[in-house]
């Protein structure tokens, strides 16, 4: 973490200003050292460059559901990049990134939940100055790395906060972006998109993807195979429990799906004024397996095309297997 990086850095728990302490450095950059808050005293370790701000002394379930989510993605990591490798989730990438585009990025720009650094990478070939925030620490070191082998790292700063408790100053930035669902594992999301709006500046934005609970391809297999009891457990189910296999053990991931009305609603109370919503793979399920090919080919190709002129547009736009967002702040 580079020193004036601090200043941007503000108590992820009481939201006061925080004093940095150096045990180690090279250059401007820190490598070891502690922010400590001037009004609640608690103390956050910056270790190995990586100041670790996130919530502390949660107690009960908070503690099971925030440490679970660390934990759960630390494993993903390994095989992530292989499951995304898909003609379905490529085609998905590809609306996201013109999604990136159609909002003017520059400046100062915040990454939530930026795994092992996707769209953090993209915004710092784009010229933005990247900080790059994600519960996981392992995905943050993933997401570091490649940046130095890309020679980006000049452009980037990772942070360890929890996309409910960020722990930012207010107005420091351009844009913010969340893509591929990091606030459907937020507990406190309603909070959590209160801060990103007090941390842009006026006339920030702020582009956002979550998973969908009204997914009209879940609808139809509902109807047409006959797998109502599967959609019931996810319409009525609160909260929801990804699991997955990874390693030796089947781990359940804390999800909350939202609704676009959910979504939209929960984002006009963090006080966005102006906001679009659309979708993301409406007519065809997203896969989480690798498969060679990386381009859509026949039927699928052609229901992608139908789906780039519906995307905006309501009732197609509260459907996909995602719902995007497009919040100001006016
Ligand atoms: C599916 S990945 C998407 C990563 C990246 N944005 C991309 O599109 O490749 C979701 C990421 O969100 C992170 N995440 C999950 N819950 C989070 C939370 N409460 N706060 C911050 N990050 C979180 C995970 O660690 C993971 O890296
Ligand atoms: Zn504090």
């Amino acid at each position: 973490m580079r020193i004036g990086t601090a200043d941007l850095l503000a108590c992820p728990i009481c939201r006061s200003a925080l004093r940095l302490e150096i045990h180690s450095a090279r250059g401007d950059e820190v490598l070891d050292g502690a922010l400590r808050c001037l009004r609640c005293g608690r103390e956050f370790e910056i270790a190995d460059g990586i100041p670790r701000l996130l919530p502390s002394k949660l107690r009960g379930i908070e503690r099971q559901v925030y440490g679970s989510i660390a934990s759960y993605y630390d494993a993903y990591l390994p095989i992530m990049e292989y499951i995304y490798h898909n003609a379905r989730i490529a085609y998905m990438r590809k609306v996201e990134d013109a999604c990136i585009r159609l909002t003017r990025p520059h400046g100062l720009v915040l990454d939530i939940g930026c795994g092992i650094g996707r769209q953090s990478l993209l915004l710092a070939r784009l010229g933005c100055d990247v900080v790059a925030t994600d519960i996981s620490r392992e995905m943050l070191l993933r997401a570091r790395e490649r940046a130095f082998r890309e020679g980006l790292e000049h452009r980037l700063e990772f942070v360890q906060a929890s996309a409910d408790a960020l722990p930012f100053k207010p107005r420091v930035f351009d844009r913010a972006y969340s893509l591929f669902g990091a606030f459907n594992h937020a507990p406190r999301y309603v909070l959590g998109f209160k801060r990103v709006f007090k941390s842009l500046k006026k006339g920030g934005a702020f582009l956002l993807s979550v998973l969908n609970r009204y997914q009209l391809t879940w609808w139809l297999e509902a109807i047409l195979r006959h797998r109502k009891k599967q959609l019931m457990r996810v319409l009525t189910k609160k909260p929801y429990y990804l699991t997955m296999k990874l390693g030796r053990k089947r781990r359940g991931l804390w999800t909350k799906l939202f609704s676009a009305w959910e979504l939209k609603s929960s984002l006009r109370r963090a006080g966005f004024k102006k906001i679009r919503i659309g979708c993301v793979l409406l007519f065809l399920r997203p896969k989480f397996r690798y498969e060679p090919d990386l381009e859509l080919r026949g039927l699928e190709a052609s229901l992608a095309g139908i789906e780039e002129a519906l995307r905006w547009f309501p009732p197609f736009s509260s459907l996909g297997a995602y719902i995007m967002a497009l919040a100001e702040k006016r």
